[in-house]
């Protein structure tokens, strides 16, 4: 198999961040990816929805002209979201989801929620209006060790939210263990997860042995190889409420070569060759498709993408360093290669 066409694909969890950042970020996802959720962790945070139309608004002046971007909108829970704001989230034209942080669990989480239980009306409010509840699932006690933030957020918050709000739709946001699979796999049908490349292809090795590689690092952290492989496991089988969220969070390079650096690997110029050489190595290329363009529309009961997309076996290399505003960046897998490359020459079936 020398090419793949197939249904254009959507991220369903991005950072584009903002500003002049948005002039590379934008087009790096609008090249192959026609939605995105856009994450609201800005500073300050996106909490309202009129300020989730203007970031959507500045997100459209750097598509590029001739392709087609729909960013669809996500507001940031804090412990003052009130059902109102669910209301105008709902009402508005662009914004279908609220994103749950932890207060203090990863890049500009500090004015996340700190008591759950006392968001109730707030998220019943989302279960009556049909706005999504997008989680990243951590704990922030500082007594759970890093690496079980994630079961333990299951365990202790998000199995009684699950029950407390049975229509409630939930995706638990970039998993990472066997706990948040089998979780997901038997929470029923208004529970889905998010999967990203770099979680799928690396393990906590690939961070820390041979030296600490500040480009693996990102959160929730990389777990042991038996995790990646539950995650890699799910995918392969197509299950329907498992689909493509990069988590793309791009950071500049003095932010992650730091002796405190930041979370995030940056994979969206790259995303859909990443994902296509994973499945491929998985030996489920046929499900790439799904995974990519098919579940995620269904979770989020939106129609697919009527484009395409074509992937060629080709040699993508990716750059040492890129351009992000006046910044630098190192991006995921700098230096190396990739067997697949997106055909930028290929729109909706035309061959450019
Ligand atoms: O690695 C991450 N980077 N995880 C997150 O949860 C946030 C993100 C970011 O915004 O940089
Ligand atoms: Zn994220």
């Amino acid at each position: 198999m020398d090419s793949l066409v197939i249904t254009r694909p959507d991220d369903w969890h991005l950072h584009l961040r903002d500003g002049e950042a948005l002039t590379h970020t934008v087009p790096a996802t609008s090249q192959a990816f026609e939605r995105a959720i856009v994450m609201p962790n800005l500073v300050p945070p996106v909490t309202k929805a009129d300020q989730a139309e203007a970031y959507r608004r500045r997100i459209m002046a750097s598509v590029p002209a001739g392709q087609n971007f729909d960013p669809l909108m996500v507001l940031y829970l804090t412990d003052q979201t009130t059902p109102e704001d669910i209301d105008a989230a709902a009402d508005s034209e662009h914004v279908v989801a609220c994103k749950l942080y932890p207060a203090g669990a990863t890049t500009n989480s500090d004015s996340g929620v700190t008591r759950l239980d006392a968001l109730t009306p707030t998220l019943e409010r989302m279960q009556e209006r049909k706005v999504l509840l997008l989680i990243h699932g951590e704990v922030v006690d500082p007594h759970v060790d890093v690496f079980d933030r994630e079961k333990q957020f299951i365990d202790d918050i998000l199995l009684p939210l699950r029950s407390r709000l049975p229509d409630l739709r939930i995706v638990l946001e970039h998993i990472t263990t066997s706990d948040a699979v089998q979780f997901v796999e038997s929470a029923g049908e208004n529970t889905a997860a998010t999967l990203t490349a770099h979680h799928l292809m690396c393990n906590r090795n690939h961070m820390l042995v041979g030296g600490i590689r500040p480009h693996y690092y990102c959160l929730p952290i990389l777990k042991r190889s038996s995790h990646q492989q539950a995650l890699q496991d799910i995918v392969a089988s197509g299950h329907r409420r498992f689909f493509l969220g990069t988590d793309s969070a791009p950071h500049p390079i003095g932010k992650k070569e730091s002796a405190c650096g930041c979370a995030g690997c940056y994979t969206a110029p790259y995303a859909m060759p990443l994902y296509a050489q994973i499945f491929e190595d998985l030996g489920a290329i046929e499900k790439l498709e799904a995974f990519s363009s098919l579940l995620g529309p269904a979770f989020y009961q939106m129609p697919a993408n009527s484009g395409k997309i074509r992937l060629l076996r080709q040699e993508t290399q990716i750059p040492d360093r890129l351009e992000l505003g006046s910044d630098t960046i190192v991006p995921f897998l700098a230096g190396e290669s990739l067997r697949w490359a997106l055909d930028t020459t290929f729109s909706d079936g035309q061959e450019g």
